[in-house]
């Protein structure tokens, strides 16, 4: 068992690509994972490590992982982190907006994660969607490393 106590808090419904990844991630921090409807920003306090999942909706995290962070208590230092799937490669810039509503609490972003996930947004369904597939062997593997990583750190 670890002495570390770790939550992911987790928005992922257009293909559960998000919560493919979060699964990995969540079985090696031996985490549980919790949507932001299902968690009290009071009880996040009991969590020394928080991670926060979500597909990329809008170029942004979804809503209500954003106000989540919102409501969150003002603490010291603790440690997050955030990890997405997007239809485009970007490279956690899409994490912007949750990034500096943590840091702006006292969260130390200790790492970020993002993969392409498969979409079928709109126009795209009548094309078979993009990314077909994703999230991929290859990117649970990287989720894997990733949250190996997050235990070292
Ligand atoms: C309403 C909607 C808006 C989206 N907006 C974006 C976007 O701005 N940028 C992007 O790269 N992907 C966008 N996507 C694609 C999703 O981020 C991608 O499919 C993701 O893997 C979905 O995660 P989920 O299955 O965990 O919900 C959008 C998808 C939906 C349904």
């Amino acid at each position: 068992m670890l002495l570390m106590k770790s939550i992911i808090i987790l928005y992922s419904y257009h293909h559960n690509n998000t919560e493919k990844i979060a699964n990995v991630i969540a079985k090696i921090l031996e985490a549980e994972i919790k949507t932001p409807k299902q968690v009290n920003p009071e009880e996040l306090q009991e969590y020394s490590l928080i991670g926060f999942g979500s597909g990329i909706y809008g170029e942004n995290l979804h809503k209500s992982i954003l106000d989540l962070a919102d409501k969150m208590t003002q603490i010291s230092t603790k440690k997050a982190f955030i990890f997405s799937t997007s239809a485009l490669a970007e490279k956690n810039s899409n994490h912007k907006t949750l990034r500096k509503k943590l840091q702006s609490k006292g969260y130390v972003i200790i790492d970020e994660y993002n993969c392409r996930g498969f979409n079928t947004n709109s126009f795209l369904k009548f094309f078979g969607g993009m990314n077909k597939g994703r999230p991929n062997e290859k990117d649970l593997k990287n989720a894997e490393e990733f949250a190996q990583k997050i235990l070292e750190s």
